[in-house]
């Protein structure tokens, strides 16, 4: 196999005039203090074994502009790191061997609303909201739903396969993808997929660019599947006495309430707690509850959804939910909403340097084991964490950190982190639900993939992008 090549050119003046004259004076800049803002994302600097720069960043307005830079940066050996609104968790927009960063947040236009074959054709800079809002002013619903749906941009969302809060009704977001406009490393523009529900013409190149975290290709339109728009929605709020009998309702809820839920959240004590100390607001929490769910039912039939949440409510009941707590109306469920979606960044804001905000996911039969090992290994290794995600799906954000500062606070974190890979590991889970391997959890791969599937990711990274100049240095280590 081909040896990768990590040698890259220098950016120099003459590089910056020559991509002036792809992007304009406008789409070009090399002030340090904004390359530095666009060379990163949401993962804290100190959870990245160094400090990642690129050298400058373009601003493209359109698949010709991409196409150009891409001829250019092969042939000058200079790599390319594409970036959305910089939400992701895992370093997958952030430039490993310094170079070009470009952003895509000029390319925001929602092209086409086709209610014939119930698509939304996309930019790849258009914010996940915002094609919620157009699907729902057509009753329409588009069900990507991650939590950081507000900022973050579709393209991004496609490039990590981004999960949220619908996954275990809906599927994440490559399930609602159905064709992809993507410019090939070499600059090459080519479409897979279109507006058609079915295709094994060929391989799923479609759902190979899912969650290639920018590796392959730089996706310029997206066409995402819609469908109605139910008619109710209503959230319950659930508090259970103990964790192991919030988990052992969910299966329950699904086989004897003969439902699936549009959402089933997770979240424990320490969460809730610091999710109301940061929002300094309260909520319908219950402080007697170990952890909560918040579980989401959509209807057509007011009666028969108030039907179905009575069985549902009965249900949790007997498995030691200490009361519900329904939010029919949208303030009750926005604020229900919020606090869920602030999590990440309550826990951050408590614990801003100790701290390993994790992905993993297991079985959904095993997430009661999941969360016993958790508890024990953190007890043994004197970390605190902070646990809560999409338990329907078996994906649980865990945060470990400690509340002392100490010098050796990384090893002591790392200790827990990988005794909890390993418990991942025997449970038949893995290293990332949703947020992605990108440059953060590279050299954890090789605990979950064995060395057969890191040398075809190799392969098949060669095979789109021989000259290794998108993205390069991610996923796997290399
Ligand atoms: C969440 C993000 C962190 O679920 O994925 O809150
Ligand atoms: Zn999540």
């Amino acid at each position: 196999m081909t040896a990768y090549n990590f040698n890259f050119s220098k950016v120099t003046s003459q590089t910056v005039e020559d991509l002036t004259a792809i992007f304009g004076v406008s789409g070009v800049s090399a002030d340090a203090e904004k390359v530095e803002a666009y060379s990163r994302d949401e993962v804290a600097p100190h959870l990245l074994d160094k400090k990642y720069t690129a050298d400058v960043v373009c601003f493209a307005e359109n698949t010709e502009q991409i196409s150009a830079l891409m001829k250019y940066a092969c042939s000058h050996r200079i790599p390319v790191t594409p970036r959305g609104a910089g939400t992701g968790l895992s370093g997958g927009a952030v430039p490993a061997y310094r170079g070009i960063e470009l952003s895509l947040e000029r390319m925001n236009r929602i092209l086409d609303l086709d209610l014939d074959n119930l698509t939304i054709t996309v930019e790849p800079g258009v914010v996940t909201s915002e094609i919620n809002k157009a699907a729902a002013e057509k009753h329409l619903l588009y069900a990507g739903d991650p939590c950081s749906g507000d900022v973050s941009f579709i393209g991004g969302n496609v490039a990590e396969n981004a999960g949220g809060n619908k996954v275990i009704k809906y599927g994440a977001t490559g399930s609602h993808v159905l064709g992809l406009e993507v410019v090939l490393p070499d600059g090459r523009v080519t479409q897979f997929g279109g507006k058609r529900r079915k295709d094994v013409t060929g391989y799923d190149f479609v759902h190979l660019m899912v969650g290639s975290e920018g590796t392959l290709g730089i996706i310029t339109k997206i066409i995402l599947r819609l469908m109605p728009s139910p008619s109710f929605i209503v959230d319950l709020l659930v508090p259970f006495g103990t964790v192991q009998q919030a988990i052992k309702a969910v299966p329950e809820i699904m086989t004897r309430g003969k439902a699936v839920p549009s959402s089933i959240e997770f979240i424990d004590k320490q969460s809730m707690l610091l999710t109301e100390q940061y929002l300094q607001t309260k909520f319908p929490f219950s402080h007697e509850a170990d952890a909560h769910l918040i579980l989401q039912f959509e209807g057509n039939d007011r009666e028969s959804l108030s039907d179905e949440i009575e069985k549902i409510g009965d249900i949790c009941m007997e498995n030691g939910a200490l009361e519900i707590y329904v939010a029919d109306n949208r303030t009750t469920k926005d604020k229900l909403w919020k606090g869920r979606k602030s999590i990440a960044e309550a826990v951050w804001s408590y614990a801003p340097v100790q701290i390993a905000n994790e992905d993993i996911v297991v079985p959904t039969s095993r997430c009661a084991e999941l969360m016993e090992g958790l508890q024990r290994i953190c007890g043994e290794c004197g970390v605190k964490y902070a646990a809560y995600g999409h338990l329907g799906d078996g994906n649980m954000h865990v945060s470990l950190y400690l509340e002392d500062e100490t010098p050796q606070w990384k090893d002591i974190i790392n200790n827990a982190k990988y005794a909890l890979y390993d418990l991942v590991a025997q449970l038949g889970g893995t290293l990332t639900g949703e947020h992605g391997v990108g440059l953060k959890r590279a050299h954890d791969v090789a605990r979950f993939l064995d060395s057969t599937q890191i040398d075809l990711i190799k392969r098949v990274k060669i095979a789109f992008d021989p000259d290794n100049i998108l993205n390069p240095g991610k996923i796997v280590p290399w």
